[in-house]
């Protein structure tokens, strides 16, 4: 049994602990900084999201047909004392998928090693990784898709056979050496699985993809959280936060620490409805949980490029912003909320982008 079954927590309103003085922030703070601290992770961000990590399966909120799928897997594989097939987690930033693969570990019984696709630069790292692992235990690679192509080489046959293929020296005197590594489950996680090679997408035995949490699901993840950082919140003041965290638990968690502490300088250091829309209006968190950037989006679209179809590397310019960032971060959402559509010309809002803005409709679209 979780600690937190959804129902049980939706109306509690919990006790109150105080905010720690160094987390205020001073009310001069320009509308730069205020993203940044909404959104940049910060030492004290990592430190919060680790904390407020569930462990087990039952602590984790939402992504319910994932979780399912997970209990049975992980209870075959408990049942068979066989090891658990390679997991792929994609989705968009913020979803929970380091989460997840922790959880995982955790239920398995396993201990996990965390690297990244960009931070393995050489085969000889992935080798030295893989020879490394404890026998079942999780490899986790996070932007898996970022892996370069001669590593993605040397981890197909680690995958499949549990075997490392070195090659020593050069031309034509060059040997194969057959190394064995330890059986392990890699579970790679990335935010798109279009970018994934063919060959490497085919060697994991179970794909998951992780969706946008509803706002329920969110305000329950905001409510645990609160709890676990002894804030008082009640249920409107959970949802309003919610509401805003664009169905995402990392925004959330974030979302609610920037109120926790606006409450605790500007009023009691309680949360409600009333506290939480002041603190995210202050913090420039729209009706929609749009940010500044969100909306700078909206309005290139809609204004300085005047409803015509925009290209995703001009658009990136103009903003400036990578591309990657622009399609992997903020157009997710946009395009979840209907606020942004992706044509073969190029990228265009929508009506209800055109809404959001302020902006006639009819004023540009013919
Ligand atoms: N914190 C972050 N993500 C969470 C989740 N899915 N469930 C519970 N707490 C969380």
């Amino acid at each position: 049994m979780g600690l937190w079954e959804a129902d049980d927590i939706r109306d509690e309103t919990l006790e109150v602990g105080e905010g720690s003085a160094d987390d205020a922030f001073t009310t001069a703070d320009s509308a730069q900084s205020r993203r940044a601290m909404q959104l940049e992770l910060t030492e004290d961000d990592i430190g919060l999201d680790r904390s407020l990590r569930p462990r087990t399966l039952d602590d984790y909120i939402g992504q319910s047909r994932v979780k399912e799928n997970l209990s049975v897997l992980i209870q075959a594989a408990r049942m068979h004392r066989e090891g658990f097939d390679h997991l792929l987690l994609s989705g968009p930033p913020g979803l929970g998928k380091t989460t997840l693969a922790t959880v995982v570990a955790n239920e398995l019984g396993v201990s996990i090693k965390s690297t990244s696709g960009p931070a393995i630069e050489r085969a000889g790292d992935l080798a030295a990784i893989l020879t490394n692992l404890e026998a079942g235990s999780v490899l986790f690679i996070d932007e898996i898709h970022r892996l370069n192509r001669q590593i993605e080489e040397v981890l197909y046959p680690a995958m499949e056979d549990f075997v490392l293929d070195i090659v020593i020296g050069k031309g034509p005197a060059a040997q194969t050496l057959r190394l064995d590594v330890p059986h392990f489950t890699l579970i790679g996680a990335t935010t798109r699985t279009g970018l994934l090679t063919g060959p490497l997408r085919d060697r994991f035995g179970i794909a998951f993809r992780l969706d946008y949490y509803t706002d329920s699901e969110l305000a329950d993840i905001v409510v645990r959280s609160a709890y676990i950082l002894d804030v008082e919140i009640d249920a409107a003041g959970a949802h309003e936060i919610a509401r805003r965290s664009r169905g995402t638990p990392r925004l959330a968690n974030r979302l609610l620490k920037r109120v926790r502490d606006y409450s605790t300088v500007r009023a009691t250091g309680r949360i409600d409805a009333g506290i939480a829309a002041d603190a995210l209006a202050f913090f420039e968190v729209d009706e929609l949980g749009l940010d500044s950037i969100d909306n700078r989006i909206l309005r290139l679209l809609v204004e300085t490029f005047s409803g015509r179809p925009v290209g995703l590397n001009t658009l990136a310019d103009a903003l400036g912003e990578e591309p990657e960032t622009l399609e992997d971060v903020y157009e997710p959402y946009l395009l979840q909320q209907g606020l942004l559509m992706r044509t073969p010309k190029g990228r265009v809002a929508t009506e209800r982008a055109y809404q959001h803005v302020g902006v006639p409709f009819d004023l540009f679209s013919t």
